[in-house]
């Protein structure tokens, strides 16, 4: 049981030990409904495969829940149910994904994740990113560093990027080329840099941050896919902008994510 103490301050910390416990109780939830017969539907007008399950809106009940438990007076911006709640200044407001790597997730493949964070008058305070299926928890805490499973972690050191291994992703409707993201793959393809494409914005931002990846980019992504992961990554130690450098705001949009030695070099490569 939660304990309820609407009326208090609360810090960082304690928002973080909430996201953590939380995004653990939803992915057990998808770990135990995951190649069980479920219900998949297409989201309307969103590009044919971009789907929806029952244990999408699951998850997210089981997350906003929690949370409005012990905070009835926080806000959220939660991916299938929307903007709930005052968003005002002085308010909290908890940014959530309750599976991330839905496609994966429907078609078997156990590469999914859940993605909880917490931001005041826009400023990113904490963010959880769990793996079920391997059960590990990336979270991190303004100015308190990034963690794996309570361990300290850090972005890579690799400074060329003829060495760097790099992750990408593609909008629903990559088909039409947005933002040219098609161009920007090949580019890095031609040059012979293995590219990987997990499926789980939220997953390949944690996984800058604990360096197995050295950079990720994606042409368009919203603020539930990337708000735990950016401050992760930041925590890390990592850079995170818009392919132009300027400040990847919770707004949405183009994202550039790298452990900051090959930002400059990555982001020439992206326009
Ligand atoms: C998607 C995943 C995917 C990314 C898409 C996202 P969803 O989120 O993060 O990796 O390429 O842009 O929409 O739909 O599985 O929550
Ligand atoms: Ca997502
Ligand atoms: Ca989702």
């Amino acid at each position: 049981m939660i304990d309820k103490r609407p009326d208090r301050e609360d810090s960082p910390e304690q928002l973080l030990e909430l996201a953590v416990d939380t995004a653990r109780q939803a992915g057990e939830l998808l770990r135990q409904g995951f190649g069980t017969a479920f219900h998949v539907a297409n989201k309307e007008g969103e590009g044919r495969h971009n789907l929806v399950t029952e244990f999408d809106n699951a998850a997210e009940e089981l997350i906003l829940g929690r949370i409005r438990e012990r905070y009835p007076d926080h806000s959220f911006l939660a991916e299938e149910s929307g903007a709930a709640g005052t968003a005002s200044t002085g308010t909290i407001r908890w940014i959530v994904d309750p599976l991330d790597g839905t496609v994966n997730f429907a078609h078997g493949l156990p590469i999914f994740s859940v993605s909880i964070a917490a931001e005041l008058n826009g400023e990113l305070l904490c963010g959880a990113v769990y793996q079920p299926m391997l059960d590990e928890m990336f979270s991190a805490c303004k100015h308190k560093g990034a963690r794996l499973n309570g361990k300290g972690i850090s972005v890579s050191g690799t400074a060329r990027l003829n060495e760097a291994i790099l992750v990408t992703g593609f909008p629903y409707n990559v088909n039409e080329n947005p933002g040219q993201c098609i161009d920007h793959f090949a580019r890095m393809l031609q040059q012979g840099i293995p590219v990987r494409r997990l499926g789980s914005a939220a997953l390949d931002l944690a996984y800058v941050a604990a360096g197995r990846f050295d950079a990720f980019w994606e042409v368009f992504l919203h603020p539930w896919d990337f708000a735990a992961g950016r401050i992760i990554v930041e925590e890390a130690g990592g850079c995170v902008t818009r392919y132009d450098k300027s400040a990847q705001t919770l707004a949405g949009g183009n994202i550039l994510a790298t452990n900051g030695l090959l930002h400059d070099d990555l982001a020439a490569h992206l326009h």
